[in-house]
């Protein structure tokens, strides 16, 4: 508690003893982003050099929340909005921290530190309206304690800018316009035709349920909590390492598999796993864990197959694209990304997706996205959550 007194009187003394041209050198932009759309409070400190495509992370730290929803078996806003609150002074200093150490910047004042920040950039939507108050207005009074300008940022357009990191050791060339790019998240499934940094068209993507949502939602029916993806992938590969010999064949549906357009509709998939297990599990045959397994491993092969599905037909109808994009916590799925990777291959594009820790909500992707669209810096006071 004291620590927090200290560092909001620190800011404080920013803010009295201001220069209005603070930042250094003109060539070097480093920006402090803050994300706190959903359950994860996060800040991060990335740098790019004018002339370089590639975001250098200097610092970073998440916290999340992800136990307290547990318990409730799901996101409940105001309990997630109230952990933001806790975590999210705390979260900043400790950025700054981490900051002044990789920089070698010691025994200065935070008034110093700050001066090497040249903007500060926040997730002003869509998430949850309780968390983002909390980021928006921490990122408000921080602009104008410290004199800086504030970059508004779309969180689901800032995605995929987890894929344009030095650290990134999987990407290959990801600035390689114009790319096709997938967010794949609990709450979104949207394929983006990205030209550029500036001019990124929403093609296609879910008309119902997510593909995240549907991992969760099937995850659920076999006793999961939330977040269910990570256990459908884990349940598929324990059935691949022990395949049981005479499971029935069941063939799960690929929605809109066939569809000329980029859409996706999981809703229907989920009753129909809902509707397997069941059958499965009254058949007696085989024990829960393998029916558990099985279907598990069918769900990640049916929603591969329409993600693949939409991508090869958007490489087929925009013959000028160079490169495919994966992001959003969806992206962690190893079997769907290995999927991507094959068929860009096949069709000598490039592809990347972040590492894990990236794939999911992070500041990383926030002061990325913010590195390549600077002319949104605006004063704090024009910058409120957009839902
Ligand atoms: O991007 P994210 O952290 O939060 C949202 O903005 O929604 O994504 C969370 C989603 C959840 O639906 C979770 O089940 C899914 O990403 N997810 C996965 C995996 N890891 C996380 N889905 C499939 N396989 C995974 N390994
Ligand atoms: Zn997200």
């Amino acid at each position: 508690m004291l620590q927090w007194l200290f560092f909001i009187s620190d800011v404080f003394i920013c803010y009295n003893s201001r220069e209005m041209n603070s930042g250094h050198s003109s060539s070097i932009q480093t920006i402090l982003a803050i994300e706190s759309s959903c359950d994860e409070t996060a800040c991060a400190i990335v740098q790019k050099n004018a002339d370089s495509e590639v975001v250098e992370v200097l610092a970073e730290t998440t916290a999340t929340s992800l136990n307290k929803h547990i318990e409730t078996k799901g996101i409940v806003p105001e309990v997630a909005a109230r952990e933001q609150l806790k975590s999210v002074l705390p979260v900043i200093q400790h950025t700054l921290k981490q900051f002044a150490k990789t920089q070698q910047l010691n025994n200065i004042t935070t008034q110093q530190l700050i001066s090497h920040i040249d903007a500060i950039a926040i997730t002003t939507g869509p998430g949850l309206i309780g968390s983002l108050l909390v980021g928006v207005e921490t990122a408000r009074s921080l602009a104008m304690a410290w004199n800086k300008l504030l970059i508004p940022v779309n969180h689901v357009e800032a995605h995929p800018y987890a894929n344009f990191i030095s650290n990134n050791i999987t990407t290959q060339q990801p600035n390689n316009f114009p790319m096709l790019s997938w967010v794949i998240s609990g709450g979104h499934t949207d394929l983006y035709y990205m030209k550029s940094h500036d001019k990124i068209t929403r093609i296609g993507g879910k008309i119902d349920d997510s593909a995240g949502e549907c991992f969760d939602k099937c995850a659920r029916v076999l006793g999961f909590d939330y977040p269910g993806g990570p256990n459908i992938e884990k349940l598929s590969q324990q059935f691949l390492e022990n395949t049981p010999e005479n499971i029935p064949e069941v063939k799960l549906p690929r929605p809109l598999l066939h569809s000329h357009d980029f859409n996706t509709s999981f809703s229907g998939l989920k009753t129909a796993f809902a509707r397997a297990y069941q059958e499965l599990s009254q058949g007696g045959e085989f024990d829960q864990d393998t029916i558990k397994q099985y279907l598990a491993h069918e769900l990640q092969l049916a929603v591969t197959d329409v993600i693949v599905k939409k991508t090869q037909l958007a490489i087929e109808k925009y013959l000028e694209v160079k490169g495919v994009l994966l992001s959003g916590g969806v992206a962690a799925n190893q079997h769907l990304s290995n999927a991507l990777k094959q068929l860009t291959t096949q069709k000598g594009l490039t592809f990347s997706a972040p590492p894990l820790r990236w794939c999911t909500d992070n500041a990383v992707m926030i002061g990325s996205y913010a590195l390549s669209h600077l002319e949104l810096k605006t004063s704090w006071s024009n910058v409120a959550v957009k839902l």
